[in-house]
């Protein structure tokens, strides 16, 4: 199972557009195993996805390369053996709440990308 968190800036996001993101992730998300939470303060994204190590890599590919966000930093990417999150699904957090559990898998895992499969090109 992967671990993904990055963080990244949307500035110009309204708080209805981000909940109508989070409405349509929720379904994608369950729909491919994927559990993890987001967090969004009107400027700052914080997001984890975890679950199959494929899906996850594929869907922050395409995150990444959405236009309504920028600079997308990849946090940490590792290999775990257990989600933190019940169920499938996106839930919104607070962003110290995920805050706090990045920096629980990181302690695990080590900072950045601990993965021994290497992320796929983006193309
Ligand atoms: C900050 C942010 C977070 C996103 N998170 C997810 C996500 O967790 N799951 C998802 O399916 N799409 C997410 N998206 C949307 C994807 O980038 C993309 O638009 C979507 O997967 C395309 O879905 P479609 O092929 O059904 O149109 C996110 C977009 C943004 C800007």
């Amino acid at each position: 199972m992967r671990h993904i968190a990055y963080s990244s800036t949307a500035e110009g996001l309204t708080h209805e557009e981000f909940a109508s993101i989070v409405e349509h992730a929720r379904a994608a998300n369950a729909e491919r195993q994927i559990s993890g939470a987001i967090a969004f303060d009107g400027r700052i994204v914080t997001q984890i996805i975890e679950g199959p190590a494929r899906q996850v890599d594929e869907l922050f590919l395409t995150i990444r390369r959405d236009s309504r966000h920028r600079g997308v930093v990849l946090l940490t990417r590792a290999d775990i053996t257990e989600s933190r999150f019940d169920g499938f699904g996106l839930s919104r957090m607070s962003p110290s709440d995920l805050y706090l559990i990045s920096l629980a898998t990181e302690e695990r895992h080590g900072s950045g990308d601990t993965s021994l499969t290497p992320l796929p090109m983006d193309q």
